[in-house]
């Protein structure tokens, strides 16, 4: 617990959702340029899920946040604010996070969307964190949803079969409780003069949108996947150290490391470079490619419910997001 604070911010529940249909990369043979070889061995994918008819950003948000609540035996009305991160909202506006609250039924809520891309969830856990530690609430909802699916160009192979869709969740909670648990810090970052690693171009308030900027492609995902790599290394083994050295441990503490999955090669090298043994990392891209801002949260309630975090554990989550973003939380589960 920070010394200068009273309260703590622990994960109390978690939750996730991901839409039924599966698109393996034999699926995607039949339409691209690629191979289940080549997205295998580059990226560690095999398959991802793709949102069907009358599922959004907000439905995927708003099952993974009632998962949440029932994990931790928490009513809806007692949550005081919704953070979603997604970069896929339903509309424009009003945001995602008013749709979950209105379908969740945490009637007492704030509601808003943050947007920081991949690195969603940790920008969401960092400002959860300050108004529980504050004392200002006692649950926070933070859901990262995405359907990454709707803005991908299924003509590009470099993009489209790295990108998935789903939704997932945690419960943030105040507690005064003595001792060493909780969310012990976050650390986020920002260098938008790499905004152009990975963009979406497509105008809103900049051109207004416009059939040109549509057929144009403008609202797909581009991204520097090489470029976007190397630095992707560099910012998470950085933050991570940062993480560790600030609360008194060093890479031997951690017991999880549960990463943003972008690339199975990119998980690899981090962790390498932090020198925590490969069984200490908690790896799902296989079934779900990149979820963007929900690919962490996926990930920690897989690891908990698969038994992979134990109470007392030190889990290290580092990400890397568009932005550039990036950011790590260190919790004692
Ligand atoms: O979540 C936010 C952060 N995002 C990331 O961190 C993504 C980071 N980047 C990556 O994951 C990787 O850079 C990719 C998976 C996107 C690409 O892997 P790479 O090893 O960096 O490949 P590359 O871009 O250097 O391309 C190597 C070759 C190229 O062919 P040539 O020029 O060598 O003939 C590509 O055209 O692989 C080709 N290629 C493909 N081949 C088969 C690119 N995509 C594909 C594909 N199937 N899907």
């Amino acid at each position: 617990m920070n010394k200068y604070t009273q309260y703590k911010a622990e994960v109390a529940g978690t939750g996730m959702h991901v839409p039924k249909k599966v698109l393996t990369n034999f699926d995607l043979e039949k339409t691209l340029d690629t191979s289940d070889e080549w997205i295998r061995t580059r990226t560690g994918i095999r398959e991802r899920r793709i949102a069907g008819e009358g599922e959004s950003s907000s439905t995927l948000a708003a099952q993974a946040g009632n998962q949440a609540l029932n994990s931790a035996g928490v009513a809806p009305e007692e949550v005081d604010l919704i953070i979603v991160c997604t970069s896929t909202p339903d509309i424009l506006f009003p945001s995602t996070a008013c749709f979950v609250q209105k379908e969740i039924g945490a009637v007492n809520a704030a509601a808003y969307d943050i947007s920081a891309v991949c690195s969603g969830f940790v920008f969401g856990l960092s400002i959860a964190e300050q108004y529980l530690k504050s004392g200002r609430y006692r649950y926070v909802l933070v859901i990262g949803s995405e359907t990454n699916s709707r803005i991908v160009d299924w003509t590009d192979r470099s993009t489209c079969i790295l990108f998935g869709d789903g939704a997932g969740a945690a419960l943030l909670k105040r507690t005064e409780s003595a001792g060493s648990g909780g969310l012990l810090s976050s650390h986020i970052y920002s260098d938008g003069g790499k905004s152009d690693l990975i963009i979406v171009p497509g105008g809103i308030g900049k051109t207004g949108v416009s059939c040109k900027s549509v057929e144009a492609g403008d609202y797909f995902i581009k991204m520097l996947g090489n470029a976007t790599f190397k630095v992707a290394v560099k910012r998470m083994v950085e933050v991570s150290q940062e993480a560790l050295e600030f609360n008194g441990f060093t890479h031997k503490d951690v017991d999880l490391v549960v990463p943003h999955q972008a690339n199975r090669r990119i998980m690899d090298v981090v962790t390498e470079k932090l020198g925590i043994p490969a069984d200490r990392i908690f790896i799902n891209i296989d079934k779900y490619g990149n979820t963007s801002a929900a690919s962490i949260p996926i990930a920690l309630h897989e690891a908990w419910g698969e038994g992979r975090i134990a109470p007392g554990n030190l889990v290290l989550l580092p990400v890397i997001g568009a932005g550039l973003t990036w950011g790590a939380a260190l919790i004692r589960w």
